[in-house]
């Protein structure tokens, strides 16, 4: 049955992590997979968290099956933070979320309802993306193609290009949009050009599907909520992919959401009645324990204020390794301005490294990032840092 069976290559992100694992060099930094750690080089557990998970071990809530939704609590939390308090879709009831198994799980049930829905539509990502946007949207059975986005000269958005390819797309194209802090270049797109996204979207009716899995760590929450806001007081119907991970620091629990900004309540219910069977034919109904936190500490006031405080420590702490980055390859005489960085957002910077430079990193220093030259700044620390910005000098 399996003597055929070729070997899969390596994932380009989570394959770094067990080349990472098997790497014996005491002094290895894994730059690679996004995830933030802290000034000590761990993975942070959220106060906010500990006094949610102690409140509800205390509780000793049966672990009954959740609906197909999954906890609606957390579904309306997730709403407010995407829309805001007072959205008026919201309140129209033009809005259904479901919990989902990460950002990634979110992306995955709405590709598969989209293909039920438009099986002839292409699906459009931006270049560069984050590589498992094309795999995931492949695997759902659409053709992906790619829209122009960056511009490795100006460290900038392709705005020309980016517009162009959008307006050439087929009509009804499914267009996936990175709501704020692009992964993997740190780079967004001002008001004017969402506006100018938005336009066209309109006009060729692409079918918008925004995924924002870093909300709070560009300029904040509410900042970088901004496009998902612009497309909701657009009037148009669209599709959004969130994720708890990274502002929870919450990575293995799996904690997403699938939002859908529909016609009215009635599409709605429609809607979400597909949206249901989609989940329950691929994982039934999920988990409880990560989104039981989320909801626990969104909907108590004194622990929303704690997490947004934390939130906005990573956040800060992003930003200064940055700008300590730029400053030591300068200092070190690097043979580029690397001043681009500190204008990035978000937990990656595209550096320009090509991939045999990637490659001396991880061979002669045990710094491991990503082949298309992505490194993840929010592992970088007062200690690796310096080691790191040697080891970029020296490989340029
Ligand atoms: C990343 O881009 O590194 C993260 O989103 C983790 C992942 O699943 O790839």
């Amino acid at each position: 049955l399996f003597s055929a069976v070729e070997m899969a290559p390596r994932d380009p992100i989570l394959g770094l992590n067990e080349a990472f694992n098997a790497d014996k060099r005491p002094d290895k930094v894994n730059l690679g997979v996004g995830v933030y750690t802290n000034e000590e080089g761990r993975i942070p557990l959220l106060r906010a968290v500990v006094e949610a998970e102690a409140a509800l071990t205390a509780a000793r809530a049966p672990r009954g099956y959740l609906p197909i939704e999954g906890i609606a609590a957390y579904d309306k939390a997730v709403q407010t933070l995407l829309l805001g308090n007072d959205s008026p879709l919201i309140q129209q009831g033009r809005v259904i979320t479901t919990q989902a198994i990460g950002g990634t799980g979110a992306l995955k049930t709405g590709a598969d309802f989209l293909k039920r829905l438009l099986p002839d539509a292409t699906v459009a990502i931006s270049d560069p993306s984050w590589e498992n946007h094309r795999a995931l949207f492949e695997a759902a059975g659409f053709p992906v193609r790619n829209y122009r986005y960056y511009d490795a000269f100006s460290n900038g958005v392709n705005r020309g290009g980016l517009l162009e390819d959008l307006k050439n797309l087929p009509a009804r194209s499914i267009v996936v949009l990175h709501a704020c802090c692009h992964n993997p270049t740190g780079v967004d797109l001002t008001p004017e050009d969402w506006q100018a996204v938005l336009e066209i979207v309109r006009e060729r009716e692409h079918v918008p599907f925004l995924d924002i899995a870093y909300q709070g760590f560009g300029d904040g929450i509410e900042e970088d909520a901004a496009a998902v806001r612009l497309f909701a007081q657009s009037g148009l119907t669209f599709f959004v992919s969130s994720s708890f991970s990274k502002s929870f620091s919450l990575y293995g629990e799996r904690v997403g959401a699938l939002s859908i900004v529909v016609g009215d309540q009635e599409e709605g219910s429609r809607v979400l009645s597909q949206v249901k069977r989609v989940i329950r034919t691929n994982y039934s109904n999920p988990p409880t324990h990560g989104a039981s936190v989320v909801a626990a500490v969104l909907n108590n006031p004194e622990l929303r204020v704690m997490w947004e405080t934390e939130l906005g420590e990573m956040r800060d702490r992003i930003r200064t390794m940055r700008l300590a980055m730029v400053e030591q390859l300068a200092d070190l005489n690097a043979k580029r301005d690397f001043g681009f960085v500190a204008q990035q957002r978000g937990m990656f910077s595209y550096s320009g490294l090509t991939t045999e430079q990637v490659e001396r990193l991880r061979s002669e220093f045990g710094i491991y990032a990503v082949g298309t030259g992505r490194i993840c700044v929010a592992a970088l620390n007062t200690r690796n840092l310096p080691v790191v910005t040697k080891a970029i000098a020296a490989v340029l």
